[in-house]
Parts: structure tokens; C-alpha cells; sequence
């Protein structure tokens, strides 16, 4: 029997730091609507897709004590590449010294749960070891001048190693959704900037969450009371606090880093999962939840037993 394990993490973040007192000087905000209406502080800007997920995969493959060439699979998940032509995860993979199958994968927020149980499929079919990568430059596709996406919206990348290990796979459920009518809630065409239906995908995305996550647990056979970390998606802490109460996963079981880096859209997920491990906030056994939500409109959740 063979399952899939994640075996290395890493997180990487611009250098330039926009804070709610630099937006405060340039938009019609204040530091205390921002941080009441959605948690965050700060967010980190710049930078390239692929620079960013070169930086994270690179941490995940020392994690997990391999070199690029033990990497047979490269999965990208950005709704931001760099060129509409051709996908970033070949020049991701280029800038590791890949030259494996490597594929963008677009869900929004929720792309790197997609590409996470993608990946498990994989491995499923023998392949050994995916790099599964979320990263996003969304300071790109928002207007600077719009203080609805301003405030919200940032850059950053983050990436797990996903292998094939003996005896029984440590993912041990998902829920993958889609509901394409909710597509005018988030948008952004061709050359355009992001358009958002605030308080609508605030009510969806409650929902979505505290649905996809009861169905992932219920495949999984666990209940929320076994989970030791909750990894939601990292978009607004008055969503991730009405999603945690109604599932039974309260703050202290929950990976935050949205008042650093904002809404990081497919990298949030791995990006607060790396901060919580090298908190030491996991130990081989431990139960972990992850859940996003996002632009389609999408959803997806996984419940993966940390360690070997
Ligand atoms: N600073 C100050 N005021 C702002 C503001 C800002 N940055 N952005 C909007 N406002 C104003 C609005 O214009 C509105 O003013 P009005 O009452 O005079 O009309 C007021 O604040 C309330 O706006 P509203 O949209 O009702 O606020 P809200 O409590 O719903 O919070 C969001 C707005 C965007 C923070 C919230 O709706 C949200 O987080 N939604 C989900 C977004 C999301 O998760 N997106 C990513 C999905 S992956």
C-alpha cells in the first residue's frame, strides 16, 4: 500500500511592507476600519509569481531533505501568472533545474487545496513527489486607488512537498466545489483590475467554508474535536472567526497570518501552514484542516494527517 505524505513547507514574502498607516495616507481609509472590518495590519508586496514560488519551493525541498531532481511533478497554483502565455510553473521549475511535468492550476483561493488533493492523485497513480506551490502577486491586478481591494489584496508564495510514503495515505478527505453563477462576486478580465461583491462573498464564503469543511471531515471520519490546526483561508478574520465557531475550531486551534500578509488568494493556505509548523504548532499524528474559498465562485477542503 502506498499513500501520500507532506514531507516539506516553506513560505516566502516580498521585502516591501505596506502597513494601514501607508494606505492611510494615500486612500480614504483608517488603520481602525481596516483592522476591525478584516484583521489585517500589514501585507507585503512585490516581486515576481515565479520568483516568489521559486523562493517557497526551494525552502520545501530543504525541508524535506531532497533536490530538485527527486521532484517528478511541479503543480502551480496562481490565479496571477506571470505572462498569460505561457503557464509560470515551467519557469518555476526551470529556476529549480526541473525539467518534470509542471502545470498551472487556476481556482483562486481556493487553488492550493485543488492542487494539494491533484497532487494526492498523483501519487495515487506513481508518481513519487509533487511540488505543490500556491503564490500570487495580486498587487498586480488590484487598482492602488480603490480602497475596497487596496486594503485587502497582496503578494506572496508558499509550497509543500507532497511523496509517496508506505502504508496509508495521510489525506484523508477533501470536498472540491464549484459554482460558476457566483462568478460576478470576484472578477478580473483581461488587463483589467479586481472587481468584488464584498458583503455577498463575505455571506458565500461563511457558508462555503463551514460546508466544504464539515464534508472533508465527514470523508475523513474525523470529527472537528480531532483536528489539532485549522488552516482557513486567509481572506478576513471576521470570516475565518464565523467559520471556526460554527465548525467547533476556535482561534487557539487556528493558523492566523492574514494581519501580516492580507489576502494572498492560493498562497494564504500554505503560507499560514508553514508559519504554524515552524511554530512548532504540529507533531507527527497531529490532525490538520485546510479550507479555502475563492473567485469562480470555488471552495475546497483536506484533512491531512501531519508526519510521514
Ligand atoms: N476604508 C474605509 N471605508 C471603507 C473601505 C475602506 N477600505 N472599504 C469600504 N468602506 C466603506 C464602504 O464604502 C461602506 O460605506 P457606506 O456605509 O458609507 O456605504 C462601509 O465602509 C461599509 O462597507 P461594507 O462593504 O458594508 O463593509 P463590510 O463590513 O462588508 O466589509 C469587506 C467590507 C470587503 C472587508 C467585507 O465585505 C469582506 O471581507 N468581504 C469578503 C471579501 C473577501 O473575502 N474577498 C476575497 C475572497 S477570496
Amino acid at each position: 500500500m502506498r499513500g501520500a505524505a507532506v514531507t516539506g513547507w516553506g513560505a516566502a514574502l516580498p521585502e516591501t511592507v505596506v502597513t494601514n498607516a501607508d494606505l492611510e495616507a494615500r486612500l480614504d481609509t483608517t488603520d481602525e476600519w481596516i483592522v476591525e472590518r478584516t484583521g489585517i495590519r500589514e501585507r507585503r508586496v512585490g516581486g515576481t509569481t515565479s520568483s516568489l514560488a521559486t523562493e517557497a519551493a526551494a525552502q520545501a525541498l530543504d525541508r524535506a531533505a531532497l533536490r530538485p531532481s527527486d521532484i517528478d511533478l511541479l503543480l502551480l497554483a496562481t490565479t496571477t501568472p506571470d505572462q498569460a502565455v505561457p503557464a509560470t510553473s515551467p519557469e518555476v521549475a526551470h529556476r529549480l533545474g526541473l525539467t518534470c511535468g509542471a502545470m498551472d492550476l487556476n481556482a483562486a483561493c481556493s487553488g492550493f487545496v485543488y492542487a494539494l488533493v491533484a497532487a494526492a492523485g498523483m501519487v495515487g497513480l506513481g508518481v513519487d513527489r509533487v511540488l505543490v506551490i500556491g503564490a500570487e502577486t495580486l498587487s498586480r491586478i488590484v487598482d492602488q486607488d480603490d480602497r475596497t481591494t487596496a486594503v485587502i489584496f497582496a503578494d506572496a508564495a508558499g509550497a509543500v512537498v507532497l511523496e509517496a510514503v508506505p502504508g496509508e495515505t495521510k489525506l484523508l478527505g477533501y470536498d472540491l466545489g464549484a459554482d460558476g453563477s457566483l462568478r460576478s462576486l470576484l472578477y478580473c478580465d483581461h488587463g483589467g483590475f479586481i472587481v468584488m461583491e464584498g458583503q455577498e462573498l463575505f455571506r458565500r464564503a461563511v457558508r462555503a467554508t463551514v460546508e466544504s469543511a464539515r464534508a472533508a471531515l465527514e470523508r475523513a471520519k474525523v470529527t472537528a474535536e480531532e483536528i489539532t490546526l485549522f488552516v482557513p483561508h486567509q481572506a478576513n478574520l471576521r470570516i475565518i472567526d464565523a467559520a471556526g465557531q460554527r465548525l467547533g475550531l476556535p482561534r487557539e486551534r487556528t493558523a492566523l497570518v492574514l494581519d501580516r500578509t492580507g489576502n494572498t488568494s492560493a498562497a494564504s493556505v500554505p503560507v499560514a501552514l508553514a508559519d504554524a509548523v515552524d511554530d512548532g504548532r504540529l507533531s507527527p499524528g497531529d490532525l490538520v484542516l485546510l479550507s479555502g474559498f475563492g473567485a469562480g465562485m470555488t471552495w475546497a477542503s483536506a484533512v491531512l494527517r501531519w508526519g510521514r
